[in-house]
């Protein structure tokens, strides 16, 4: 019987040198070439605009540092071929068909600094969607019709964000909690959105009244809502805003006054109650007590002139002290 033949030194190596190149051979993204219909320069510039690209290129140069992809049909940014190009800086995606981003659509891009998704069919933004651009600059995402969300955090981790144009979408609230934290930020753009404006954009209102030179075409960032409000500025109900939505009273509000003073109402009747009931009780004890100590009385009053004496002749030597106040000599 023949055992199965030990491959030889030389094929164990071949093997090994074919798992290898198998294991870092290029995937189609990590290719020097450059994608058809694009334009690559040496500038690892990669200028792919008005192409009727229906996919992202594949063939991208791996160091490329500008993206020009505008102008095309491109449905989806898929993560994998993306985050390739870790040194990517400029992103221009606007006037595509993006209907979704994800947190890990840009997960490794951490030298972005502008980047455009305007000109899209975006519905909302989540959470951590642009998290990982830490050195984000400016980010332009306008005209998008349906946009109608964006979560309050969506920006809270680009601290460097100095420009933000989220203009002509189709928001009616923002919430600027992270926003009002960036230090740097010093352009926002609002225009062109149906606003709310109810007490849920009273901060917003009230940023754009203060701060209103940030603003970017302030005078079309206008209410959408409530029908009486309907085309006024957001910054000129700001301080409205802040005092309709802090005086009056809510229902609760009501129900809790209600509540309390009935809980004081109940306390002072009850208390009173009681305070009566050992009053009497006490009245009766007291009664009853000097019923039995009605003998005693004589001796407590033979002794009370005494005491009394005494206390005369103690007072004495304090009016004579008083004389020697230095006060009183003065006088
Ligand atoms: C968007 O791109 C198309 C070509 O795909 C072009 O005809 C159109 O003018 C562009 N729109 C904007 C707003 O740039
Ligand atoms: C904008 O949002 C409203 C609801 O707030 C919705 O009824 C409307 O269809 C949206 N517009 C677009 C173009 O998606
Ligand atoms: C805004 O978002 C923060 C954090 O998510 C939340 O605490 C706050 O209540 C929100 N403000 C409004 C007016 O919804």
């Amino acid at each position: 019987m023949r055992l199965a033949p030990q491959p030889s030194a030389q094929s164990l190596r071949l093997i090994i040198l074919l798992i290898l190149v198998m294991g870092v051979a290029p995937s189609p993204a990590l290719t020097a070439g450059c994608p058809t219909r694009c334009v690559c320069d040496d500038q690892l510039v990669v200028q792919c605009a008005g192409q009727h690209l229906t996919a992202f290129p594949t063939d991208l140069p791996l160091a490329t540092r500008q993206l020009i992809i505008s102008n095309n049909r491109i449905m989806e940014l898929p993560p994998l071929l993306l985050n390739y190009l870790s040194d990517l800086v400029y992103f221009d995606c606007s006037n595509n068909s993006l209907t979704e981003i994800s947190e890990s659509t840009f997960g490794n891009l951490r030298k972005l600094a502008y980047l455009d998704l305007s000109f899209n069919t975006l519905m909302r933004i989540d959470d951590r969607t642009f998290g990982p651009l830490s050195s984000l600059v400016m980010l332009r995402m306008t005209d998008n019709p349906g946009l109608s969300d964006i979560h309050p955090d969506a920006f809270g981790e680009n601290s460097g964000l100095q420009v933000l144009d989220v203009s002509r979408n189709n928001l009616t609230e923002l919430n600027i909690s992270s926003l009002i934290g960036l230090a740097t930020l010093r352009s926002v753009g609002l225009s062109g959105n149906p606003w709310s404006c109810d007490c849920n954009n009273e901060d917003l209102c009230l940023w754009v009244h203060i701060e209103g030179f940030k603003f970017q075409d302030e005078g079309q960032t206008v209410c959408g809502g409530p029908p009486g409000l309907q085309g006024e500025r957001l910054g000129e109900l700001g301080l409205q805003l802040r005092s309709q939505c802090h005086q009056g009273l809510g229902s609760w509000d009501y129900l809790y006054c209600i509540a309390i003073g009935f809980v004081i109402f109940a306390a002072g009747t009850v208390s009173a109650w009681a305070i009566g009931v050992v009053m009497v009780v006490y009245e009766r004890y007291v009664k009853k007590k000097s019923e039995q100590m009605n003998p005693d009385d004589e001796v407590e009053q033979e002794a009370g002139p005494g005491m009394g004496g005494g206390g005369s002749q103690q007072a004495k030597p304090h009016g004579n002290g008083d004389l020697k106040n230095p006060g009183h000599t003065v006088v």
